[in-house]
């Protein structure tokens, strides 16, 4: 019966293109769209499953033209989660990042919502950091993250560590894989926003987040994850915010400026200089955040 009801939903998905059905789209139009269609249309999505998952390349415009190869879904929306498929926010911030990698050097980095490791491996690769923390919260985004960080920042020797990775839900300790890239310490830790509590935050120079400004139900413990974080006078947050829909942007900035946490918006030229061989036909917006405390 499920299989019948599959073979269904895949004949109306070549009906009618997903593209013409999409929120965006329809709301560009106007259109007040229902909880129920996005929900339904999550799950068409995921019923597209392991054949899509693909290797992509990105090749960085730096003298040596370093590639990184990502696992990652073929689809926006893949078991249930976004973190499969990397975003051009991820992208842009990774840029930030290599055009500020003078700031960045020797300096401690935690990434909230990693999804499948774009910018945390590009900021490896081209800054000296001390230390470079991934983390999200999903098992599958996990275990593909701890997959994509050994394939592109191990040495031979760590990458035979990889099988001790497979099953992230079952490690007592938050921290799945911990490798050295050259003098960077690189951790992959399952971290909820809901467990940066001010007793177990770690004191970090930077926080990076790319792309984690979608849902407003998760404004309020991302905005108190990051209160917490920035509660170290030397600690600065640089968020990537995919420009979508205004009102869902302004939201968030206004549960920010309630957790008392200052921001500025960085001022990215209009074609931004970019260090990827790719378009970038976004706007992705980037903030500068400190606690307003400072
Ligand atoms: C749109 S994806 C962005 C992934 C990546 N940063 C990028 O830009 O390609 C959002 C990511 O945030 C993670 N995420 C969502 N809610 C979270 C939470 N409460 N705690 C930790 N991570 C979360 C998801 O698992 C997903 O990987």
């Amino acid at each position: 019966m499920d299989d019948c009801l599959k073979r269904l939903e895949r004949r109306f998905l070549n009906m009618y293109p997903l593209k013409l059905l999409s929120p965006d789209v329809l709301e560009s139009e106007g259109i007040e769209v229902c909880d129920e269609l996005y929900e339904n249309l999550c799950n068409l999505l995921s019923y597209q499953k392991e054949q899509d998952t693909v290797f992509k390349h990105y090749i960085l415009d730096d003298t040596s033209s370093t590639c990184i190869s990502l696992k990652e879904s073929r689809n926006i929306i893949s078991q249930g989660t976004t973190g499969l498929h990397s975003w051009q926010a991820a992208q842009a911030l990774a840029d930030w990042c290599v055009s500020h990698s003078e700031e960045l050097r020797d300096k401690e980095v935690l990434e909230l919502g990693s999804g499948v490791g774009l910018t945390g491996i590009t900021t490896v690769l081209c800054c000296e950091l001390r230390s470079y923390s991934f983390s999200d919260c999903h098992a599958a985004v996990l275990s593909t993250l701890c997959e994509n960080v050994l394939l592109n920042l191990s040495t031979p020797n760590e990458k035979d560590c990889h099988r001790f990775v497979g099953n992230v839900t079952k490690t007592t300790d938050n921290t799945l894989l911990r490798i050295k890239h050259k003098n960077t310490d690189v951790a992959v830790m399952n971290l909820p926003w809901a467990d940066v509590t001010k007793n177990t935050v770690p004191e970090v120079d930077f926080v990076l987040a790319a792309d984690v400004v979608y849902d407003t139900s998760t404004f309020t413990e991302l905005c108190q994850a990051l209160k917490n974080l920035l509660h170290y006078q030397k600690t600065v947050a640089i968020i990537a915010c995919t420009v979508r829909d205004q009102n869902t942007l302004q939201q968030f900035l206004h549960t920010l400026a309630q957790y008392e946490i200052k921001i500025v918006q960085i001022d990215v030229p209009s074609s931004r200089p970019t260090h990827f061989l790719l378009p970038q036909d976004v706007l992705v917006n980037i903030y500068r955040l400190q606690s307003s405390g400072q």
